[in-house]
């Protein structure tokens, strides 16, 4: 079942909505709908597509990966990618974070996650994302970070939504700039990316921002 972003017309929170995702039954995929993109939960049946797209773009994604200095690269096997989309679907159940792949058309072209969800008085996550090198410069990023957005407001009620970003990571910062989310300054020695821990420029966008904003966000990248 897709959950359309732009489905709840101006309500702050569609409970209906809500409700649907938390009671939807265990490995049930989660879909949400952009205009060119789908974002939907992955399972160990994306394993040849996501190895054939992991491959060709090691490069690419290793320098901004999280990973403590001389840990290995993450293990690239069926079983490893199958542990994480287990405790992903784990995360999904429990609330505490929401991992996707991107697809255009059929075709398994990246990943975007909103996570580090906090309840409490935080109400806040962080999104991450990636997207092969082959699909980069065609606003698909940006694009899914809106439908991520309209998820994480209209549907799972947070407040608060960060994009953590290394400042020499330029094609990055382009998406928050499209998007114009807020500035909040560096974080210094904020993550260990690639085994360095690296200042991090941070951007966020609060429920109060996305309500004056949905409209224009969803017209421009979704509807
Ligand atoms: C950052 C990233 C997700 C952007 O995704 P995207 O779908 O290409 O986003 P956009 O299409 O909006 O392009 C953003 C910028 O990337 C740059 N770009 C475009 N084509 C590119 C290419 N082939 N190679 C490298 N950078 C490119 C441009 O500066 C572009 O800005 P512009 O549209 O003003 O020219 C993508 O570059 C990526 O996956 N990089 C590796 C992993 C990574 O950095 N993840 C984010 C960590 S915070």
């Amino acid at each position: 079942m897709s959950v359309h972003p732009h489905g709840a017309a101006h309500a702050p929170v569609d409970r209906r909505v809500q409700r649907r995702v938390m009671a939807r039954p265990a490995h049930a995929p989660l879909e949400l709908a952009g205009r060119r993109v789908l974002l939907r939960t992955l399972s160990e049946a994306d394993f040849d597509a996501w190895l054939e797209v992991r491959c060709r773009c090691r490069e690419w994604l290793v320098p901004w990966e999280p990973r403590p200095k001389g840990a290995p690269l993450p293990s690239e096997d069926r079983a490893s990618f199958a542990a994480r989309c287990s405790l992903r679907e784990r995360e999904r159940q429990l609330g505490t974070g929401y991992g996707f792949g991107i697809f255009v058309g059929s075709r398994f072209s990246g990943e975007i996650t909103l996570s580090s969800i906090q309840r409490g008085p935080f109400q806040t996550g962080h999104i991450g994302y990636w997207i092969d090198r082959d699909l980069a410069g065609r606003g698909y990023t940006p694009e899914a970070v809106v439908v991520v957005l309209a998820f994480a407001f209209d549907t799972i009620a947070l407040h608060r939504v960060e994009v953590s970003i290394i400042p020499r990571n330029h094609a990055s910062l382009r998406v928050v700039e499209k998007l114009g989310l807020r500035s909040e300054g560096i974080a210094q020695k904020y993550l260990e990316i690639d085994g360095e821990w690296e200042d991090h420029a941070k951007f966020a966008i609060t429920s109060e921002e996305w309500r004056r904003r949905r409209d224009q966000l969803i017209e421009e990248w979704i509807a």
